[in-house]
Protein backbone atom coordinates (compact mmCIF):
# COMPACT_ATOMS: atom_id res chain seq x y z
CA UNK A 1 0.00 0.00 0.00
CA UNK A 2 0.99 3.73 -0.53
CA UNK A 3 0.67 6.60 1.07
CA UNK A 4 -0.19 10.00 0.57
CA UNK A 5 0.13 13.28 2.48
CA UNK A 6 -2.21 16.43 1.48
CA UNK A 7 -0.32 19.75 2.79
CA UNK A 8 -2.02 22.20 0.60
CA UNK A 9 -4.35 24.81 1.10
CA UNK A 10 -3.80 28.14 1.55
CA UNK A 11 -4.50 28.17 5.42
CA UNK A 12 -6.66 31.32 5.35
CA UNK A 13 -8.33 30.12 8.25
CA UNK A 14 -5.01 30.04 10.58
CA UNK A 15 -3.90 33.95 8.63
CA UNK A 16 -1.74 36.06 9.33
CA UNK A 17 0.09 32.61 11.27
CA UNK A 18 0.27 30.99 7.92
CA UNK A 19 0.38 33.87 5.29
CA UNK A 20 4.17 32.89 3.80
CA UNK A 21 4.13 29.42 6.12
CA UNK A 22 2.35 26.07 4.93
CA UNK A 23 -0.04 25.38 7.98
CA UNK A 24 0.95 21.83 8.20
CA UNK A 25 4.77 23.18 8.74
CA UNK A 26 3.62 25.04 11.90
CA UNK A 27 4.43 23.23 15.51
CA UNK A 28 2.69 21.46 17.57
CA UNK A 29 4.35 21.40 20.16
CA UNK A 30 7.74 20.43 19.74
CA UNK A 31 7.45 19.14 15.95
CA UNK A 32 6.34 20.01 12.56
CA UNK A 33 2.46 19.50 12.29
CA UNK A 34 2.88 17.28 9.09
CA UNK A 35 5.27 14.81 11.69
CA UNK A 36 1.70 13.76 13.14
CA UNK A 37 0.22 11.82 10.20
CA UNK A 38 2.98 11.31 8.76
CA UNK A 39 3.79 8.91 12.40
CA UNK A 40 0.07 7.43 11.00
CA UNK A 41 1.48 6.19 7.93
CA UNK A 42 4.57 5.37 9.70
CA UNK A 43 2.32 3.05 11.62
CA UNK A 44 0.47 1.19 8.74
CA UNK A 45 4.02 0.07 7.63
CA UNK A 46 3.65 2.16 4.64
CA UNK A 47 6.70 3.32 3.21
CA UNK A 48 6.49 4.60 0.44
CA UNK A 49 5.10 7.94 0.99
CA UNK A 50 3.94 10.49 -1.30
CA UNK A 51 3.54 14.75 -0.48
CA UNK A 52 1.31 16.86 -2.00
CA UNK A 53 1.20 21.27 -1.44
CA UNK A 54 1.40 24.16 -2.74
CA UNK A 55 4.65 25.66 -5.45
CA UNK A 56 5.10 28.11 -3.04
CA UNK A 57 5.72 25.43 -0.08
CA UNK A 58 6.59 22.02 -1.70
CA UNK A 59 10.25 22.98 -1.03
CA UNK A 60 10.02 23.71 2.03
CA UNK A 61 8.79 20.34 2.53
CA UNK A 62 11.65 18.67 0.89
CA UNK A 63 13.96 20.91 3.08
CA UNK A 64 12.18 19.17 6.19
CA UNK A 65 12.13 15.76 4.64
CA UNK A 66 14.22 15.07 2.26
CA UNK A 67 13.94 11.81 0.32
CA UNK A 68 13.22 9.97 3.56
CA UNK A 69 16.30 8.17 3.21
CA UNK A 70 17.45 8.66 6.70
CA UNK A 71 14.37 7.46 8.19
CA UNK A 72 13.98 4.18 5.85
CA UNK A 73 11.35 5.47 4.00
CA UNK A 74 10.99 7.00 0.25
CA UNK A 75 9.26 10.67 -0.13
CA UNK A 76 8.08 11.71 -3.58
CA UNK A 77 6.63 15.13 -3.71
CA UNK A 78 3.65 16.99 -5.74
CA UNK A 79 2.66 20.16 -6.43
CA UNK A 80 -1.15 21.00 -6.48
CA UNK A 81 -1.88 24.52 -8.17
CA UNK A 82 -5.16 24.98 -6.15
CA UNK A 83 -6.73 23.21 -3.53
CA UNK A 84 -9.29 21.97 -5.97
CA UNK A 85 -10.47 19.41 -3.08
CA UNK A 86 -9.03 16.11 -1.14
CA UNK A 87 -10.25 14.18 -4.08
CA UNK A 88 -7.33 15.40 -6.37
CA UNK A 89 -4.80 13.77 -4.09
CA UNK A 90 -5.91 10.73 -5.59
CA UNK A 91 -5.48 11.72 -9.66
CA UNK A 92 -2.13 14.22 -8.63
CA UNK A 93 -1.29 10.57 -7.51
CA UNK A 94 -2.13 8.32 -10.19
CA UNK A 95 1.22 7.44 -11.25
CA UNK A 96 2.71 7.16 -7.52
CA UNK A 97 0.04 4.60 -6.69
CA UNK A 98 0.20 2.66 -10.05
CA UNK A 99 -1.46 -0.60 -9.57
CA UNK A 100 -1.35 -0.22 -5.67
CA UNK A 101 -3.87 -0.08 -2.61
CA UNK A 102 -3.26 3.99 -0.82
CA UNK A 103 -4.30 5.30 2.33
CA UNK A 104 -4.94 9.12 2.59
CA UNK A 105 -4.18 11.10 5.32
CA UNK A 106 -4.81 15.21 5.28
CA UNK A 107 -1.31 17.06 6.54
CA UNK A 108 -3.63 18.54 9.30
CA UNK A 109 -4.88 15.24 11.33
CA UNK A 110 -3.53 14.53 14.57
CA UNK A 111 -4.14 10.62 16.34
CA UNK A 112 -3.19 9.78 19.46
CA UNK A 113 -4.90 6.69 21.33
CA UNK A 114 -3.89 2.98 22.48
CA UNK A 115 -4.33 0.09 19.88
CA UNK A 116 -4.58 2.54 17.15
CA UNK A 117 -1.99 1.07 15.54
CA UNK A 118 -3.85 -2.17 15.11
CA UNK A 119 -7.24 -0.13 14.21
CA UNK A 120 -5.22 0.97 11.26
CA UNK A 121 -3.37 -2.52 10.46
CA UNK A 122 -7.26 -3.68 10.13
CA UNK A 123 -8.27 -0.55 8.13
CA UNK A 124 -5.56 -1.36 5.51
CA UNK A 125 -6.45 -5.04 5.02
CA UNK A 126 -10.10 -3.90 4.83
CA UNK A 127 -9.35 -1.90 2.18
CA UNK A 128 -7.90 -4.63 0.56
CA UNK A 129 -9.94 -6.27 0.58
CA UNK A 130 -13.66 -4.91 0.27
CA UNK A 131 -12.52 -1.42 -1.33
CA UNK A 132 -12.31 1.27 1.38
CA UNK A 133 -12.15 1.81 5.12
CA UNK A 134 -12.80 4.96 6.89
CA UNK A 135 -13.69 6.17 10.36
CA UNK A 136 -16.35 7.64 12.77
CA UNK A 137 -15.29 9.87 15.20
CA UNK A 138 -17.85 11.68 17.80
CA UNK A 139 -17.54 15.01 18.01
CA UNK A 140 -19.41 18.25 19.37
CA UNK A 141 -19.68 20.04 15.83
CA UNK A 142 -20.42 17.65 13.45
CA UNK A 143 -21.27 20.47 10.99
CA UNK A 144 -17.52 21.09 10.57
CA UNK A 145 -17.03 17.60 8.72
CA UNK A 146 -17.63 14.58 6.50
CA UNK A 147 -20.90 13.11 8.99
CA UNK A 148 -21.81 9.27 8.84
CA UNK A 149 -25.59 8.65 8.92
CA UNK A 150 -26.79 5.44 10.27
CA UNK A 151 -30.41 3.51 9.84
CA UNK A 152 -31.98 2.05 12.64
CA UNK A 153 -29.75 -0.83 12.84
CA UNK A 154 -26.98 1.04 12.58
CA UNK A 155 -26.02 0.70 8.87
CA UNK A 156 -24.49 3.60 6.95
CA UNK A 157 -26.40 4.65 4.68
CA UNK A 158 -24.98 7.98 3.30
CA UNK A 159 -21.84 10.21 4.13
CA UNK A 160 -22.67 13.93 4.18
CA UNK A 161 -20.03 16.92 3.68
CA UNK A 162 -20.53 19.71 6.32
CA UNK A 163 -24.59 18.95 6.65
CA UNK A 164 -26.44 22.14 8.01
CA UNK A 165 -28.83 19.31 10.12
CA UNK A 166 -26.02 16.33 10.60
CA UNK A 167 -27.39 12.97 11.20
CA UNK A 168 -25.24 11.86 13.80
CA UNK A 169 -22.45 13.41 15.74
CA UNK A 170 -19.97 11.19 14.20
CA UNK A 171 -17.70 12.74 11.70
CA UNK A 172 -14.93 11.39 9.48
CA UNK A 173 -11.86 12.10 10.73
CA UNK A 174 -8.96 12.89 7.80
CA UNK A 175 -7.40 8.83 6.89
CA UNK A 176 -8.79 6.98 4.30
CA UNK A 177 -7.75 3.84 3.06
CA UNK A 178 -8.66 2.83 -0.64
CA UNK A 179 -8.08 0.04 -2.85
CA UNK A 180 -6.90 1.22 -6.38
CA UNK A 181 -10.35 1.90 -7.81
CA UNK A 182 -10.05 5.39 -6.14
CA UNK A 183 -8.02 6.46 -9.18
CA UNK A 184 -10.82 5.72 -11.57
CA UNK A 185 -13.84 7.10 -8.83
CA UNK A 186 -11.98 10.14 -8.21
CA UNK A 187 -11.60 11.08 -11.90
CA UNK A 188 -15.30 10.94 -12.30
CA UNK A 189 -16.30 13.09 -9.33
CA UNK A 190 -17.69 16.19 -9.96
CA UNK A 191 -16.96 19.57 -7.88
CA UNK A 192 -19.40 19.81 -5.18
CA UNK A 193 -21.62 23.29 -4.23
CA UNK A 194 -18.06 24.81 -2.99
CA UNK A 195 -16.71 23.91 -5.70
CA UNK A 196 -14.22 21.28 -4.58
CA UNK A 197 -14.33 17.62 -5.75
CA UNK A 198 -14.83 16.05 -2.05
CA UNK A 199 -13.25 13.07 -0.74
CA UNK A 200 -17.10 12.42 0.75
CA UNK A 201 -18.14 11.68 -2.89
CA UNK A 202 -15.74 9.34 -3.06
CA UNK A 203 -16.75 7.21 -0.01
CA UNK A 204 -20.46 7.41 -1.28
CA UNK A 205 -19.72 6.23 -4.32
CA UNK A 206 -17.77 2.91 -2.34
CA UNK A 207 -20.82 2.78 -0.21
CA UNK A 208 -23.05 2.59 -3.45
CA UNK A 209 -20.71 -0.39 -4.38
CA UNK A 210 -21.37 -2.03 -0.88
CA UNK A 211 -17.69 -1.93 -0.41
CA UNK A 212 -17.41 0.75 2.45
CA UNK A 213 -16.67 -0.17 6.06
CA UNK A 214 -17.06 2.20 8.44
CA UNK A 215 -15.13 1.98 12.05
CA UNK A 216 -16.09 3.82 14.86
CA UNK A 217 -13.43 5.14 16.79
CA UNK A 218 -14.29 5.17 20.92
CA UNK A 219 -13.60 7.85 23.91
CA UNK A 220 -9.51 6.07 24.51
CA UNK A 221 -8.52 7.70 20.77
CA UNK A 222 -8.00 11.29 20.33
CA UNK A 223 -7.88 13.12 17.35
CA UNK A 224 -7.57 16.53 17.47
CA UNK A 225 -8.32 19.86 15.52
CA UNK A 226 -6.00 21.93 14.24
CA UNK A 227 -8.19 24.27 12.21
CA UNK A 228 -8.02 27.25 14.51
CA UNK A 229 -4.92 28.86 16.82
CA UNK A 230 -7.25 27.41 19.69
CA UNK A 231 -6.97 23.99 18.54
CA UNK A 232 -3.70 24.22 17.46
CA UNK A 233 -3.05 25.44 21.02
CA UNK A 234 -4.83 22.61 22.47
CA UNK A 235 -3.32 20.13 20.86
CA UNK A 236 -0.09 21.37 21.70
CA UNK A 237 -0.93 20.97 25.16
CA UNK A 238 -2.26 17.58 24.86
CA UNK A 239 1.44 16.35 23.76
CA UNK A 240 3.14 18.42 26.05
CA UNK A 241 1.20 16.60 28.88
CA UNK A 242 1.28 12.87 27.47
CA UNK A 243 5.47 13.48 26.81
CA UNK A 244 5.69 15.20 30.31
CA UNK A 245 3.98 11.99 31.91
CA UNK A 246 4.48 9.10 30.13
CA UNK A 247 8.29 10.28 29.05
CA UNK A 248 7.28 8.81 25.72
CA UNK A 249 7.35 11.34 22.30
CA UNK A 250 3.90 11.53 20.61
CA UNK A 251 4.61 11.06 16.93
CA UNK A 252 7.95 10.99 16.87
CA UNK A 253 8.82 9.74 13.29
CA UNK A 254 12.59 8.71 14.34
CA UNK A 255 11.25 6.50 16.88
CA UNK A 256 8.44 4.85 15.23
CA UNK A 257 10.67 4.44 12.09
CA UNK A 258 13.15 2.46 14.35
CA UNK A 259 10.94 0.63 16.45
CA UNK A 260 9.21 -0.95 12.94
CA UNK A 261 12.76 -1.71 11.65
CA UNK A 262 13.36 0.77 8.78
CA UNK A 263 16.48 1.87 10.48
CA UNK A 264 18.89 0.50 12.97
CA UNK A 265 19.82 1.54 16.28
CA UNK A 266 22.65 2.91 14.88
CA UNK A 267 21.02 5.41 12.17
CA UNK A 268 18.77 6.25 15.22
CA UNK A 269 21.76 7.17 17.67
CA UNK A 270 22.76 9.64 14.36
CA UNK A 271 20.30 11.24 14.42
CA UNK A 272 19.75 11.42 17.94
CA UNK A 273 23.59 12.89 17.95
CA UNK A 274 22.44 15.97 15.18
CA UNK A 275 19.88 16.70 17.59
CA UNK A 276 21.73 16.34 21.21
CA UNK A 277 21.28 19.98 21.51
CA UNK A 278 17.58 19.71 22.10
CA UNK A 279 15.06 17.26 24.23
CA UNK A 280 14.02 15.73 21.03
CA UNK A 281 17.67 14.50 19.86
CA UNK A 282 18.39 13.33 23.85
CA UNK A 283 15.55 11.38 23.34
CA UNK A 284 16.32 9.55 20.19
CA UNK A 285 19.64 8.61 22.45
CA UNK A 286 17.96 7.32 25.35
CA UNK A 287 16.04 5.54 23.01
CA UNK A 288 19.07 3.73 21.37
CA UNK A 289 20.87 3.43 24.53
CA UNK A 290 17.43 1.85 25.41
CA UNK A 291 17.58 3.67 28.46
CA UNK A 292 13.57 4.70 27.97
O1 LIG B 1 -10.45 16.76 8.87
C1 LIG B 1 -11.46 15.91 8.42
C2 LIG B 1 -12.36 16.59 7.40
O2 LIG B 1 -11.50 17.01 6.32
C3 LIG B 1 -13.46 15.64 6.88
O3 LIG B 1 -14.38 15.34 7.91
C4 LIG B 1 -14.21 16.27 5.71
O4 LIG B 1 -15.10 15.34 5.18
C5 LIG B 1 -13.23 16.71 4.64
O5 LIG B 1 -13.87 17.39 3.58
C6 LIG B 1 -12.18 17.63 5.23
O6 LIG B 1 -12.83 18.82 5.67
P1 LIG B 1 -12.05 20.19 5.94
O7 LIG B 1 -13.00 21.31 5.96
O8 LIG B 1 -11.15 20.02 7.12
O9 LIG B 1 -11.17 20.28 4.64
P2 LIG B 1 -10.19 21.44 4.27
O10 LIG B 1 -10.69 22.09 3.05
O11 LIG B 1 -9.87 22.28 5.45
O12 LIG B 1 -8.88 20.62 3.90
C7 LIG B 1 -8.23 19.74 4.80
C8 LIG B 1 -6.72 19.89 4.65
O13 LIG B 1 -6.31 19.53 3.34
C9 LIG B 1 -6.24 21.33 4.87
O14 LIG B 1 -5.12 21.30 5.74
C10 LIG B 1 -5.82 21.81 3.53
C11 LIG B 1 -5.58 20.57 2.72
N1 LIG B 1 -6.07 20.71 1.35
C12 LIG B 1 -7.39 20.95 1.15
C13 LIG B 1 -7.90 21.03 -0.13
C14 LIG B 1 -9.36 21.28 -0.35
C15 LIG B 1 -5.21 20.53 0.30
O15 LIG B 1 -4.01 20.29 0.50
N2 LIG B 1 -5.70 20.62 -0.96
C16 LIG B 1 -7.01 20.86 -1.23
O16 LIG B 1 -7.40 20.90 -2.42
Amino acid sequence: MKGIILAGGKGTRLFPMTKIISKQLLPIYDKPLIYYPLSVLLLANIRDILIISTPQDIGNYRNLLGDGSKIGVQFTYAVQNEPRGLADAFILGADFIGDDSVCLVLGDNVFYGQYFTPIIEHAKKQAETYGAAIFGYPVKNPKDFGVVEFDENNHVISIEEKPQNPKSNYAVPGLYFYNNDVVEIAKNVKPSARGEIEITAINNEYLKRKQLQVTLMGRGMAWLDTGTPEGMLKAAEFVEAVQDRQGFYVSCIEEIAWRRGFITREQLREIGQSLKMTDYGQYLIALSEEKI
